[in-house]
């Protein structure tokens, strides 16, 4: 039933050429959400801002031998979330001011919200946090009961700490209506990668646990204790990422969730959360409905496969890892000329297979049920056309079969040996990639324009909740090519705007065996210089 709903809202909000999915069909400026939660009344705690001080590299983040475990400490958590969820600058126009972030959103609305779940630290009390991103400090939310506040810290491994990630869908349905939920879980993927960047950064692992249920994150996090919010700003269930020190295993927290759900029941709730419009927002029903259909149960803890160690096609970017991400933009305009090198290109593609020599890929248990799809225009002696990056050996004979016949899959022989990189097709696709993109000029403008296939029915079929998880590895790929376009000196947008059947068509894909669910450019950004920076916060 849950299975059939969620294939029922994919196809629905699909974006077609002759008609969008549904959406509120105007900006209602007047009741733009605040992209920005508080908890008035709770415990806060500034953090310290010391990203400046992290000295790890852009390109030692593929050797993490190489990278100085930082201990488990407050400075080490307000680095992580200074490098991962914070404010990035503030951009201003002709009076208008606006913050963007270490991890993109679509519309800039951000949805995701991000708590610490901490044990008793030397500088931090033991309890649930909210991570206030506009002031870059904690609010205490949860706080264990006194009596069970040694029992807490016992659930916690040593040298391990939970970050968990929620929704709030009524900041993207304000504008995007049916199709947001999609939205959420591609930026829960962004936000998670993010963390898996800044954790890499500090020597330390992610990993996201697959074990908690929604109820269980519910209530850990305390989701639903304020019931007096309107629905449409309550949040939702997202992802519960364990970070560990590099010594210590972060998947060892696993058999302490169910326990620390049930504390977390007990504690007390502490802080007021901010109406986030004048008007209560409107409710989508599609969209309440895809987050029930796609209910996460809990899950047995299991040993995930182990990733193979491989060469990997070096990066030789030498910028610290903390400016890389912090001057990580989305391009609003490509130049429509410059041509990517194609070593860097290559790299780009390298760095989205998953493999053990760099931290971000511990990020998820496995991660290879989406595959790139590139229209390739302008990379030096990469001819221009259709590319694919089958992300794992049995997907690439189940996309040969699915996909038009007469494609070519020709191994690119300038490719590493190592890469799964095969032509399909030369010729100029740019004007497709326009038109497949909501006609959007930004994917004909850039060296090259992808669109991420899933082996959407297999998973379907191992749990409806597999289809949030699905966006969110789409998510944490695009997150990857938007560091990496940064290092290579490029820069990357994300598109959640196409149409998905047009694109299918292309491919000569039938039926759901593959779907996608996410699009990417990357090419040489036009900066506009009406803009201007602001330093993120007014503090040192
Ligand atoms: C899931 C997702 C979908 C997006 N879709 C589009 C899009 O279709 N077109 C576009 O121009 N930008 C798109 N963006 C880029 C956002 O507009 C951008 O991230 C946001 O304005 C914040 O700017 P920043 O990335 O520079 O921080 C998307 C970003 C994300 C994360």
């Amino acid at each position: 039933m849950t299975m059939d709903s969620i294939r029922i809202y994919h196809q629905r909000t699909k974006h077609r050429t002759d008609r969008y999915a549904k959406g509120p069909g105007y900006m209602d400026w007047e009741n733009q959400p605040d992209p920005f939660r508080r908890y008035s009344g709770a415990l806060s705690k500034a953090l310290p801002l010391c990203a400046k001080d992290l000295s790890t590299t852009f390109e030692q983040l593929d050797k993490r031998s190489s990278i100085p475990t930082h201990p488990l400490n407050l400075t080490g958590i307000a680095t992580l979330l200074e490098i991962s969820l914070a404010i990035s600058a503030w951009k201003e126009m002709m009076g208008e001011k606006w913050a963007v972030r270490c991890n993109p959103s679509s519309g800039n609305l951000h949805p995701t919200e991000g708590y610490v779940v901490t044990p008793v630290l030397d500088d931090l009390k033991a309890g649930v946090w909210h991570y206030d991103s506009l002031n870059h400090r904690l609010e205490q939310r949860g706080v264990p009961q006194d009596e069970d506040l040694e029992h807490w810290s016992s659930e916690f491994p040593e040298g391990v700490f939970l970050i968990g990630l929620t929704s709030i869908h009524g900041r993207e349905t304000w504008k995007y209506g049916e199709r947001s939920f999609r939205y959420c879980h591609l930026n829960l993927g962004h936000a998670a990668m993010a963390v898996g960047y800044g954790a890499a950064c500090l020597g330390w692992k992610a990993r996201i646990l697959d074990s908690p249920s929604d109820e269980e994150m519910e209530l850990m996090l305390g989701l639903d204790w304020n019931p007096k919010l309107p629905p449409a700003e309550k949040e939702d269930s997202g992802l519960m990422i364990a970070i560990s020190t590099a010594h210590h295993d972060p998947t060892a927290i696993s058999t302490h969730v169910e326990d620390l759900a049930q504390l977390g029941e007990k504690a007390s709730w502490n802080g007021r959360p901010n109406h986030l419009t004048q008007n209560p927002l409107r409710e989508w029903v599609a969209v309440r409905e895809a987050y029930h259909a796609s209910h996460k149960p809990r899950k047995p803890v299991s040993k995930p496969p182990v990733l193979p160690e491989r060469p990997m096609i070096a990066n030789h970017c030498s910028q610290k890892a903390v400016e890389i991400i912090h001057q990580r933009r989305s391009a609003a305009r490509y130049d429509g000329q410059t041509a990517l090198e194609q070593a860097s290109f290559f790299r780009m593609l390298d760095a989205l297979l998953p493999c053990k020599n760099t931290g971000v890929w511990d990020l998820f248990p496995v991660a290879t049920a989406l595959h790139p799809v590139l229209i390739v225009h302008r990379v030096i002696d990469v001819d221009p056309g259709v590319y694919i990056l089958p992300r794992h050996p049995v997907a690439e004979q189940k996309l040969k079969h699915a996909m038009r016949k007469e494609y070519l899959w020709e191994k690119v022989d300038a490719a590493p040996a190592h890469l799964p990189f095969y032509l399909l097709e030369r010729g100029d696709g740019r004007e497709f990639a326009q038109i497949v993109s909501c006609r959007q000029e930004i994917a004909g403008d850039g060296a090259f324009t992808l669109g991420m296939l899933a082996e959407f029915d297999a998973n379907l079929k191992l749990g409806a909740w597999h289809y949030r998880r699905l966006h969110e590895e789409a998510g944490a790929l695009g997150q990857v090519l938007y560091l990496e376009a940064e290092a290579a000196g490029a820069q990357g947008t994300g598109i959640g705007c196409f149409f998905d059947d047009y694109f299918h068509n292309l491919l000569g894909l039938e039926g759901d065996q593959f779907q996608t669910l996410y699009h990417f450019t990357v090419g040489a950004g036009v900066v506009d210089k009406r803009l201007s920076t602001i330093p993120p916060y007014d503090r040192d």
